[in-house]
């Protein structure tokens, strides 16, 4: 999505200079380098400065064997800036050839930062086309947090999850959050494997010996959402009731433990539009990998990634990251919390819903002695967190819950049922940072004081005083 760019005229002229400035500006040498970060407070050289994309179609191949992936991305972008050089991440794989608009680019490699140099400078506001062929062997890494991400080989092919970096493992891009874009995906796999991805499936072609699926995300989807899934599954395709695609694909494996649960996708579906409002995205569903295939749930767009049946509260949980997360999408990974605190709060409120404990009790025990379970509980405040290790602490999950619960308390069911749809509606495929949520509070109940909310519980260090 496009960022707001200062509008920056370097061909500036009065009238007398006209013929010189054009022909300093005809083509010639004008751009400078986009930023090789976006200063992302917890990362701060993913991303890219000086163009936002608006497309990636990328062409994979994959062999399981040998590992070994090999692809084309094609990567639309309109530049910020007059651009003399750009930055992709990328993180591992051998760069074979970089074009852009065509013609053959210079570029070099630096850890994950990938400098291409096109024939001619870009200019601010134009549309360009990059294309880098690669290859290789895609990592696996280990987060901050010591969770694995990027590229996990399982037993019968691989999964890739991206959150927070490791969508830079296998394939080359503006890896940060406030750059969402659609995609086309093509994979092709050894004839026999199945491979999944974001979006609706186009088509599936197998020849020689090899089947190639493509994939289409029309809305605009964060690269950490992004997902492949390749290896044996059994594949279910129905519609909600209301007519959304369910496109569901489960390792053999895991095919009874998680039939009962899965079964539940249109119901919580359901639930969901009628708490969040209209779905955002064009499609829904699961991947279901086996347990230990990756360490965690993700909420990859579309359809969340589970190691292994998920219980109905992790399956909410990723499903309400739909609206809260990947439509409604952080600025910075500082604002993760907007993320976790509203999926986890959606998990107390299907239960709250569904004969269980209300989000009351669960606000209660969480104040009363939620550090016998979760030991960081109140080690900081939910909109600072203290490293990019700890990103996914409790803080940022239970306490950012317990913060929601806090507004819905102070405005009443009604009103907070109408922040929590109205943010979801008014931000749709957008980027927020906690300024705008909490303005956005603020404005839907203008006779309210949010300040000791604000103050106690999302930003101020240690246990607020009051439940
Ligand atoms: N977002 C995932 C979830 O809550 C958890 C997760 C996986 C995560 N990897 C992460 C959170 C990296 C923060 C950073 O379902
Ligand atoms: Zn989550």
């Amino acid at each position: 999505m496009p960022r707001s760019a200062p509008v920056v005229l370097t061909c500036t002229s009065f009238l007398a200079a006209l013929a010189l400035a054009l022909t300093a500006c005809g083509g010639g040498v004008h751009g400078t380098p986009g930023a090789s970060g976006l200063r992302d407070p917890y990362f701060p050289k993913a991303g890219n400065g000086g163009y936002d994309v608006t497309h990636y179609a990328l062409d994979l191949a994959y062999d399981p064997d040998e590992k070994d992936l090999s692809g084309t991305a094609t990567i639309t972008a309109r530049a910020t800036q007059d651009l003399s050089a750009l930055n992709l991440d990328l993180d591992g794989l051998d760069v074979e050839s970089v074009t852009v608009a065509g013609k053959g680019a210079r570029w070099n490699r630096a850890g994950q930062e990938l400098t291409v140099r096109p024939p001619h400078d870009l200019d601010d506001g134009e549309t360009f086309r990059v294309t880098v062929r690669y290859s290789g062997t895609p990592e696996t890494i280990t987060d901050p947090d010591d969770s694995k991400e990027g590229w996990l080989p399982t037993r019968d092919g691989a999964l890739a999850l991206g959150e927070p970096t490791g969508s830079m493992t296998w394939f080359p891009g503006n890896h940060h959050p406030s750059d969402k874009a659609s995609y086309d995906i093509a994979i092709s796999v050894p004839e026999g494997l199945q491979a999944v991805s974001n979006g609706e499936l186009k088509s599936t072609r197998t020849a020689d010996g090899r089947t190639t699926t493509t994939w289409h995300t029309a809305e605009p989807m964060a690269s950490y959402v992004a997902t492949l899934a390749i290896g044996d599954y059994t594949i279910r395709r129905s519609t909600t009731p209301d007519g959304l695609p369910v496109y569901v694909a489960v390792d053999p494996a895991e095919a009874g433990a998680s039939r009962k649960v899965l079964a539940k996708i249109p119901q919580v579906m359901e639930w969901a539009q009628d708490t969040f409002g209209p779905y955002p995205f064009s499609s829904t569903g699961a991947i279901v990998d086996r347990e230990g295939d990756a360490g965690y749930a993700l909420e990859t767009q579309n359809r969340p990634v589970f190691p292994g049946a998920p219980d109905t509260e992790t399956l909410v949980h990723e499903l309400a990251h739909q609206w809260y997360g990947n439509s409604v999408t952080p600025k910075t990974w500082q604002d993760m919390w907007l993320n976790e605190g509203f999926a986890t709060y959606a998990e107390w409120l299907w239960d709250e819903d569904h004969g269980g404990d209300s989000a009351q009790q669960t606000f209660d025990a969480l104040y009363d002695h939620g550090e016998d379970v979760y030991e960081d509980l109140w080690s900081f405040p939910p909109a600072n967190p203290t490293s990019s290790g700890h990103i996914s602490d409790s803080p940022v999950y239970q306490r950012g819950a317990m913060v929601l619960h806090k507004i819905r308390r102070a405005v009443g069911d009604k009103t907070f049922h109408a922040i929590v749809r109205g943010w979801a509606t008014t931000h749709r495929h957008g980027n927020v940072d906690t300024a705008d949520f909490t303005a956005y509070v603020e404005k839907r109940a203008p006779d309210e004081d949010f300040d000791a909310i604000w103050k106690d519980w999302l930003y101020g260090e240690g246990k607020p005083a009051h439940a």
